[in-house]
């Protein structure tokens, strides 16, 4: 039988802090590591055909974490851009970040638009990063933006307002590290998503973990409410 290959995938990256920490390295090894995983399964993801995969880089609710992690993870993504900027674009890889921008830094609010701008051409798999990202605070702003628009107030309208605006929903989300939770991550666009939860950390997340998850979504049922 042939594999279905999902067209929407979202990982909710996990377990950055408690790699390094089972090593006894500052949790911020664990950060970096988990960043090299990321670029991994980006090419991976793409020469699978995967049409969209969308990451949980930063939570609106990370920022309670300790400064000096923060301060790495706000610097992580600002390495990693100006690393894939030129090796994405000639991968036909094409990139967006989803989350509120105006708390970032300076710095790296201008790399995200140049790395926007530098793949909008391109017509492989596409990257979402959401940074400074909360489900919650995502769908507020949709309803404040459609009730001063003149449409009217149904899902589908409500979904052009999304930061996901002509993305399609999330057929399938994997969490790492063992946690069973959603975290305020793509509320409204995991309403039907099959959901795939692995203990294996983050930064040890490989080809064969992803093959494990497609392999289980295939045995999935979709049924949306329906019958078989
Ligand atoms: C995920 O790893 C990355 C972010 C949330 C930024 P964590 O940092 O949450 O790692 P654990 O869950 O503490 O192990
Ligand atoms: C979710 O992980 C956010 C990211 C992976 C970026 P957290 O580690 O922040 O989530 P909780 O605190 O376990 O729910
Ligand atoms: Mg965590």
């Amino acid at each position: 039988m042939k594999k279905k290959i999902p067209t929407h995938i979202a990982i909710i990256m996990d377990g950055n802090g408690r790699w390094a920490q089972k090593r006894g390295l500052p949790r911020n090894f664990g950060h970096r590591k988990g960043a090299e995983t990321l670029l991994k399964t980006v090419r991976y993801a793409n020469k699978l055909g995967i049409k969209y995969l969308t990451v949980y880089a930063f939570s609106t609710e990370n920022w309670k974490r300790p400064k000096e992690e923060v301060e790495y993870l706000m610097n992580l993504p600002f390495q990693f851009l100006e690393r894939t900027n030129k090796e994405f674009k000639n991968e036909n890889i094409k990139i967006k970040i989803i989350g509120t921008k105006n708390k970032l830094p300076e710095k790296l609010i201008n790399k995200i638009i140049e790395v926007e701008k530098n793949t909008e051409n391109n017509t492989g798999l596409n990257l979402i990063i959401a940074f400074n990202y909360g489900g919650k605070e995502e769908i507020v702003s949709a309803v404040k933006r459609l009730t001063q628009s003149n449409l009217e107030i149904n899902e589908e309208n409500l979904e052009k307002f999304l930061y996901t605006e002509n993305i399609p929903n999330v057929d399938l989300l994997i969490r790492t590290s063992g946690e069973y939770r959603i975290s305020n991550f793509l509320l409204w666009q995991t309403a039907y998503s099959e959901l795939y939860f692995t203990d294996v950390l983050w930064p040890d997340f490989n080809k064969k973990c992803f093959d494990d998850a497609l392999n289980e979504y295939n045995k999935r049922e979709r049924r949306f409410g329906g019958l078989k």
